[in-house]
C-alpha cells in the first residue's frame, strides 16, 4: 500500500506514503481512492483527512511512472479528485513541507485546506514545458485571485504557506509548533457537520476588467517566453477559469496540456529534467560507495579558472587555499576574487554577512606545505604537461594520505597526469568551466585507475558546489572540447566556402544556442584554439583545419581581451561589430586557396555544425567515454549554450530522425573537406535499425 488508512475517533486519515515526496504514482492513486471508500462506507466515520508521510504532503506527479502507461492509468488523478470533490463528508487536507503539481491539485479539490508554516506551494508543471492538467490552472484562480494564480502558474515558482495564510486557498495555517496530524483531525471534528460542503469549483473569478489584465499578460508572457509554449498556454488556461463554466474550463484545460506533451519543447525539458538524474548514476560504483569526507580544499594557481574554482568552494562552505608560484599573481588572483564578491554584494546578490564570511574562506599560499593536509586539491595551472608534471610530483609527495588529486586539464590525458603520482588511484579529472564560479558543468574525468571511492566523492561534491557533474573518459577533449572541435573546424570550412562570421553566429544563434562560434572565440581568446591547433599540426597532420583562425592570430586578434577578434568590441560593450579587415581576409583566403566562395544557406551552416557535433557524440558513445547519450546533451546543455528547448545534440538528432542525419552526413561526406564527414558506425548501426540515440 502507499497510502495508509487509519481512523481517530470519527475522522479517517489518509496518509499518502510514497518517498521520497509521495509521488502520485498509479499505487498511492490506487490506494488513496480506497482509502475514500472505505471512509464514505463507514457510518462512524464523520469526516477525512488526507496528509503525506515523511518529508511532504505531495510532490506531485511520480517521475519513476512519468513516462510509463501508469502515469495515465485509472484510478487517475481526475478520478481521484473527483472522488475526493464529491464526497459527501467533508474532505481537509493537512499539508506540510512540500505542495506542488498534482498534489497541489489534490489539496485543491478537498473542501477544506489546512497547512503548517513554510509549506512550499507550486505548480511547476510549466518548468517541463506542462501546465497543470488535473484542475491546476482552474481551480488556482478561484482561491487565489487571477493575479496571483497567474503569476504562480506561469512562473512555477514554489510559495511559502505562510505567505498564503491570509487568501482562500487555506482556512488555517498553524502556529509552527503545532501537531499537524492533532490540529487537522480538531479542525475536521469542528467542521464535520457542516453543510453545505464548500468546494473550490463553486467560487467565481472576480477581477475588474479581466479582459485588459489578461492581454497585459500574454503579451508580457509572450516576450518572454522565448520558443516555450507552455507559460502562454497556462495563460490562456488561466484566461478560462474567468471566461468559462467550471467543467468547459476543465475541457480546455485538459486539450491544452494533451497537446502540450506532445511538443518537442516539453519532451526536451522533461529529457533534460531525466538526464540531470541520471548523470550522477554510475553503474559500477552503487549508490552506497563510501565517499571521502571534504572538508578543505586547495587550488593550485590563481589564473581565470583557479580563483573561479576556489570560489565554488566558499560558496558551498568550505575553507580553500590558493598556491601560486609567484607573489604577484597570487595577490592579483585574490584581487579579483574579491572584487567578484563586491559586484554580486553591490548588486544585492549576496548580504553583507555572506560577503564577509565567502571571502574569508579564501586563502593565499607559496608554501606547498601549508596545503598538505587539503582533503582535495585541484590543479589549475598552465595547459603544459611538463608543468602539470612538475606540480603532480610535489603534490604526491606534500598531501596527506587519502587526498584527492583533480587536474582542470581541458585537453590533456589524465592518466598520464596520474602516472606522475605513487597514488594515481587518487588522481581525477575536474574540468570546470569558465567562469567556473557560474557556469553549471563539471566534467568529471575518470582515469583508468581513478578508485571507486574518488569517482563517488568528486560526484558528491558536485552537487555540493551545486554543478551538473557528467562522467567522461580519457580522451582528448573529453566530451564537449573533442566535439566542439568537429564545430569549430566546420565553422572554419564555412568561411573558406562563403559565410562571413556574423551570418555564421546568426544562424546558430537563431537555432537556439546562446552564442555562435566566432563569437563565442572572440569571449573565450581564439589563442587557445591556435595553441592547440599548432600541437596537433605536429602530432596529428591528418587533421585538416581551415587557415583563417590562425590568419586571424596572426593579425594579433585574440578575442575581447586584445579589443577585438572576428569582430570589434567597443568599451563597457559586448555587442559584435564586423570588422572590414577580417573579412577582406577571409574572402582573400578563399582566393588563394582557389575556392569560388557561394552562397550558403542558414540550414546548411546549422546542419553542418550541429551534425558535426552528432557525429562525433555518437563515435564518443561508442568507445565508452560518454555512457550515455543523454550524457553528451547534459554537457552540451549546461557548459556550451546548446539550445534547452531542442533538448541537446544527441536528443536534436533523435527527433529529426537518425536516417535524415545520417543522410545529410553522407551527402556532406562527398563535398568539400568530405574526410571530416565519416560516418559514425553506431549513427549508422541505430539508424538501421530504426532507433534513436536516447532510445
Ligand atoms: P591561467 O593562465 O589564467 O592561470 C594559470 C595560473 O597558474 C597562473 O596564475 C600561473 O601563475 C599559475 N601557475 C603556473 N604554473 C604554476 C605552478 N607550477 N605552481 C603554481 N601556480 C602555477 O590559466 P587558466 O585559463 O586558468 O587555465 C588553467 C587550467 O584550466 C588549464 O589546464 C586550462 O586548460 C584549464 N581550463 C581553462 C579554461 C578556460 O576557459 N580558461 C576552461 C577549462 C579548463
Amino acid at each position: 500500500m502507499s497510502a495508509e488508512y487509519q481512523v481517530h475517533g470519527s475522522v479517517a486519515v489518509i496518509t499518502l506514503n510514497n518517498p521520497p515526496v509521495n509521488g502520485l504514482g498509479h499505487a498511492t492513486r490506487s490506494a488513496a481512492v480506497q482509502g475514500m471508500q472505505q471512509a464514505l462506507a463507514d457510518d462512524a466515520v464523520q469526516a477525512i483527512v488526507i496528509t503525506g508521510a515523511g518529508k511532504a504532503f505531495s510532490g506531485g506527479a511520480d517521475i519513476k511512472e512519468f513516462n510509463s502507461p501508469k502515469a495515465l492509468a485509472e484510478p487517475s488523478l481526475h478520478t481521484l479528485i473527483r472522488t475526493v470533490e464529491e464526497s459527501t463528508k467533508p474532505v481537509v487536507a493537512a499539508i506540510h513541507t512540500v505542495c506542488m503539481g498534482g498534489g497541489l491539485e489534490l489539496a485543491l479539490g478537498c473542501n477544506y485546506r489546512v497547512a503548517m508554516p513554510g509549506a512550499q506551494i507550486a505548480l511547476p508543471e510549466v518548468k517541463l514545458g506542462l501546465l497543470p492538467g488535473a484542475g491546476g490552472t482552474q481551480r488556482l484562480p478561484r482561491v487565489l485571485g487571477l493575479e496571483m494564480a497567474l503569476n504562480m502558474i506561469v512562473s512555477g515558482t514554489p510559495v511559502p504557506s505562510e505567505k498564503l495564510a491570509k487568501t482562500a486557498i487555506f482556512d488555517e495555517v498553524f502556529a509552527a509548533d503545532a501537531n499537524l496530524l492533532e490540529a487537522a483531525v480538531a479542525f475536521a471534528n469542528k467542521v464535520a457537520a457542516a453543510r453545505p460542503l464548500p468546494k473550490v469549483r463553486d467560487r467565481k473569478v472576480d477581477y475588474p476588467n479581466h479582459e485588459a489584465f489578461l492581454q497585459f499578460s500574454r503579451n508580457t508572457v509572450k516576450a518572454m517566453s522565448g520558443p516555450f509554449p507552455a507559460p502562454l498556454e497556462c495563460v490562456e488556461c488561466v484566461a478560462a477559469s474567468v471566461t468559462m463554466k467550471f467543467e468547459d474550463g476543465l475541457k480546455f484545460e485538459r486539450d491544452r496540456f494533451l497537446k502540450l506533451i506532445q511538443t518537442t519543447e516539453s519532451k526536451s525539458l522533461r529529457h533534460a529534467f531525466f538526464s540531470e538524474r541520471q548523470a550522477s548514476k554510475v553503474p559500477d560504483v552503487p549508490a552506497d560507495t563510501p565517499t571521502r569526507a571534504i572538508k578543505k580544499a586547495a587550488v593550485i594557481g590563481a589564473g581565470t579558472m583557479g580563483g573561479g574554482i576556489a570560489m565554488n568552494f566558499a560558496n558551498a562552505g568550505i575553507p580553500v587555499t590558493i598556491l601560486e608560484m609567484k607573489a604577484e599573481a597570487l595577490e592579483k588572483g585574490l584581487a579579483t576574487i574579491r572584487k567578484n564578491y563586491e559586484n554580486t554584494l553591490k548588486k544585492g546578490k549576496l548580504t553583507q554577512e555572506k560577503f564577509e564570511q565567502r571571502v574569508a574562506l579564501i586563502t593565499g599560499t607559496m608554501n606547498y606545505e601549508e596545503i598538505g593536509d587539503a582533503d582535495i586539491v585541484v590543479e589549475a595551472v598552465f595547459e603544459d604537461m611538463g608543468v602539470k608534471e612538475t606540480v603532480f610530483r610535489k603534490l604526491d609527495e606534500v598531501m596527506k594520505q587519502g587526498a584527492i588529486l583533480a587536474s582542470n586539464t581541458s585537453t590533456l590525458d589524465v592518466d598520464k597526469i596520474a602516472a606522475f603520482t605513487k597514488r594515481p588511484q587518487d588522481v581525477i579529472g575536474t574540468h570546470f568551466f569558465s567562469p567556473a564560479n557560474v557556469m553549471k558543468l563539471l566534467e568529471i574525468v575518470r582515469g583508468k585507475a581513478t578508485g571507486k571511492d574518488v569517482l563517488a566523492t568528486t560526484l558528491a561534491l558536485s552537487k555540493k558546489l551545486k554543478k551538473t557533474g557528467v562522467v567522461s573518459g580519457v580522451c582528448d577533449g573529453f566530451i564537449g572540447n573533442r566535439m566542439i572541435e568537429q564545430y569549430s573546424r566546420q565553422a572554419g570550412f564555412l568561411l573558406e566556402e562563403g559565410c562571413l562570421p556574423e551570418q555564421v553566429d546568426k544562424a546558430v544563434e537563431k537555432f537556439g544556442f546562446a552564442m555562435g562560434p566566432f563569437r563565442m572565440g572572440d569571449l573565450a581568446g581564439n589563442d587557445i584554439g591556435w595553441y592547440i591547433r599548432k600541437r596537433r599540426y605536429v602530432e596529428s597532420p591528418e587533421i585538416t583545419y581551415s587557415k583563417t583562425a590562425d590568419l586571424l592570430c596572426e593579425m594579433g586578434r585574440y578575442g575581447q581581451k586584445t579589443g577585438g577578434g572576428w569582430y570589434d568590441y567597443k568599451a563597457g560593450d559586448r555587442k559584435a561589430y564586423p570588422n572590414e579587415e577580417v573579412n577582406a581576409m577571409i574572402v582573400k583566403h578563399s582566393e588563394d586557396i582557389g575556392v569560388v566562395r557561394r552562397k550558403i544557406s542558414d540550414q546548411e551552416i546549422v546542419e553542418r555544425l550541429v551534425f558535426a557535433l552528432v557525429n562525433e557524440g555518437a563515435l564518443i558513445l561508442e568507445e565508452g567515454i560518454a555512457m550515455r547519450a543523454s550524457d553528451i546533451d547534459m554537457v552540451y546543455l549546461t557548459g556550451y549554450g546548446f539550445p534547452l528547448h531542442r533538448g541537446g545534440p544527441m536528443f536534436y538528432a533523435d527527433t529529426v530522425g537518425l536516417p535524415n542525419v545520417l543522410g545529410s552526413i553522407e551527402r556532406m561526406s562527398r563535398g568539400r573537406h568530405g574526410e571530416a564527414w565519416k560516418p559514425a558506425p553506431l549513427l549508422v548501426k541505430l539508424a538501421a535499425e530504426g532507433k534513436g540515440f536516447n532510445g
